[in-house]
């Protein structure tokens, strides 16, 4: 294993051994070394701002010091027990995601994909006796790469390939209540929804809509699903982006930014229907270990003591509008949108080439959706690098202003996608 003895020190180096031994599913381009705070360093040494945070997981940013010091104190103490035993810091987390949620269970999983899994099963379970199973989501819609999760995405380019898709799953336009309401059948036990969809290019549900399906769930007796796994946990000013819109789901998956890194996903139920998931029916070995509920426990201390949940709304007003500056100087940036601190500078050209242009000055972003720049900071920037990653946005349009770049092409490259 001659590579292994190497010293792996430029990015170089590590590409070499990565592209012979990682399945290629993804396309990397520099190595990144070490992070603290909004700031992440390369191999090389270059600093960047990183304005994507690991595609919203770092809300507190890089190895924020209260996380860093539960998973290291919990590291010495207890890593793993099984579920066949207690642990106190999941009891203490399932609580506390109760108490912000307002009431409800948790089960605990180890990502967005899983998370939402054991929403597509709870449906099942809960639907079973009155032969309802189906599961209504939107067009547009990301909720993950297994299958369940895959078979309820509603984008044709992440479910290609992959035949045969799990039966059961209808497609929706998003923010059109009626598309939903003609699709509810006999068989339909539930319908899935992002409150800001996030890979489909940052877009807010709008509240007429989620209030339209909260009311939708409750005539024909459905369950609302709410996947929360990017938007949740403050990135829009709430603890939970359906709080905008002031319901309620019956249930709502969390991932990403759950741990601030360190992987942890939960499946939140309400008590009314989380009970027809009983013993033998769903697991996880690692779901819920002591380790990962400690970071996510220090991570929502953390939030707390920080005040993020108005810090971001503050910071996301603030972005928010220095990006809407641009839609008036350049002449393809047509819109800005989002929530809090989940926005999205809409272009009408590729948006890659831009966040590669704004990459090699040092700003980290995340091109979605073939033409939208998705920018989603740690929930604690401050305004001195929001200022300075405005000034490296504008100097990567300026560069672009005038340029004729070819018109998006109607289906997403797989850069576009592989990254989440
Ligand atoms: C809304 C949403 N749901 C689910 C997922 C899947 O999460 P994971 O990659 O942790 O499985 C993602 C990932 O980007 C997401 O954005």
């Amino acid at each position: 294993m001659g590579e292994l003895d190497n010293n792996m020190e430029t990015t170089a180096d590590i590409a070499e051994v990565y592209e012979k031994s990682v399945v290629p599913t993804y396309t990397p381009g520099v190595a990144l070394v070490k992070g603290k705070g909004t700031k992440v360093w390369d191999a090389e040494g270059k600093v960047y701002l990183d304005f994507a945070a690991g595609i919203a997981v770092l809300n507190l940013g890089h190895c924020h010091p209260m996380v860093t010091e539960a998973i290291t104190r919990q590291a010495a103490e207890l890593v793993h027990v099984s579920n066949l035993y207690y642990n106190e810091k999941q009891a203490r987390l399932a609580a506390k995601l109760s108490d912000l949620a307002g009431g409800g269970k948790c089960f605990f999983c180890n990502s967005g994909a899983e998370a939402n899994e054991a929403m597509i099963k709870l449906a099942r379970a809960w639907g079973r006796d009155h032969g309802k199973f189906e599961i209504i989501s939107m067009r547009n819609s990301f909720h993950g790469r297994t299958l369940g999760a895959m078979a309820a995405t509603g984008q044709e380019k992440i479910r290609n390939g992959f035949d045969p898709i799990p039966a059961g799953f209808h497609y929706a336009d998003f923010n059109d209540l009626e598309s939903v309401a003609a699709l509810v059948s006999a068989t339909t036990a539930a319908i899935l929804v992002e409150a800001v969809q996030g890979e489909g290019g940052v877009i807010p549900a709008t509240r007429e809509f989620m209030q339209g399906l909260r009311a939708l769930c409750d005539a024909k007796g459905l369950l609302l699903l709410c996947d929360e796994v990017q938007c949740g946990m403050g990135r829009t000013g709430k603890w939970f982006a359906f709080e905008h819109s002031g319901i309620k789901p019956n249930a709502f998956s969390l991932a990403k930014s759950l741990g601030n890194g360190f992987p942890i996903g939960a499946m939140v139920a309400s008590d009314s229907c989380c009970d027809v998931l009983q013993p033998g029916s769903h697991a996880s070995t690692f779901g819920g270990t002591p380790l990962a509920c400690a970071a996510a426990l220090a991570t929502i201390s953390g939030i707390e003591m920080e005040r993020l949940l108005m810090k971001s709304t503050k910071s996301g007003a603030l972005l928010k509008g220095k990006l809407e500056a641009f839609v008036e100087r350049y002449e393809h940036v047509v819109g800005v949108r989002g929530q809090g601190l989940m926005l999205g500078l809409v272009l009408d050209v590729p948006a890659k080439e831009i966040v590669d242009a704004m990459f090699d000055i040092g700003l980290i972003t995340i091109a979605t959706a073939q033409n939208v720049i998705r920018i989603v900071p740690p929930l604690n920037v401050d305004e001195e690098e929001i200022e300075e990653a405005i000034d490296i946005m504008e100097d990567a349009l300026a560069e672009w202003h005038g340029v004729d770049l070819a018109e998006p092409e109607e289906e997403d490259e797989p850069l576009a996608v592989a990254t989440e």
